[in-house]
């Protein structure tokens, strides 16, 4: 398991993506509610459209992808609605005072 900072707290814009390219180009956007911060696989499920560009809707913890309006839970990826219905990857986020880390396998 690999730990990675990718991001400041204070700096992360509350109920927007902030979207992250790691070293092997995998794509990841950041979205932060409140104090929690969350991390997803930057692709929709349906089609090949970043979900960093769709809109969060932070009440339901959701992020609502801008193509076909498919929407999935920030919290585990899973897919709500149609058009898509497979989930999008999460990542385990790690805050340590203002510093976002992510955790990933990088078997994976
Ligand atoms: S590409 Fe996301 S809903 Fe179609």
């Amino acid at each position: 398991m690999s730990r990675l900072r990718v991001a400041s707290l204070s700096r992360l814009p509350e109920n927007l993506t902030y979207p992250i390219t790691l070293a092997d180009d995998t794509e990841i956007t950041l979205v932060r509610v409140g104090s929690e911060v969350f991390a997803l696989y930057d692709r929709c499920s349906h089609e090949d459209i970043p979900l960093s560009q769709g809109k969060v809707l932070p009440e339901q913890c959701r992020i609502k992808c801008r193509a076909h309006g498919a929407e999935f839970d920030l919290r585990s990826g899973r897919a709500l609605c149609a058009p898509a219905f497979a989930p999008v990857r999460t990542y385990q986020v790690v805050i340590d005072g203002d510093d976002v880390y992510i955790e990933y396998d990088e078997d994976d």
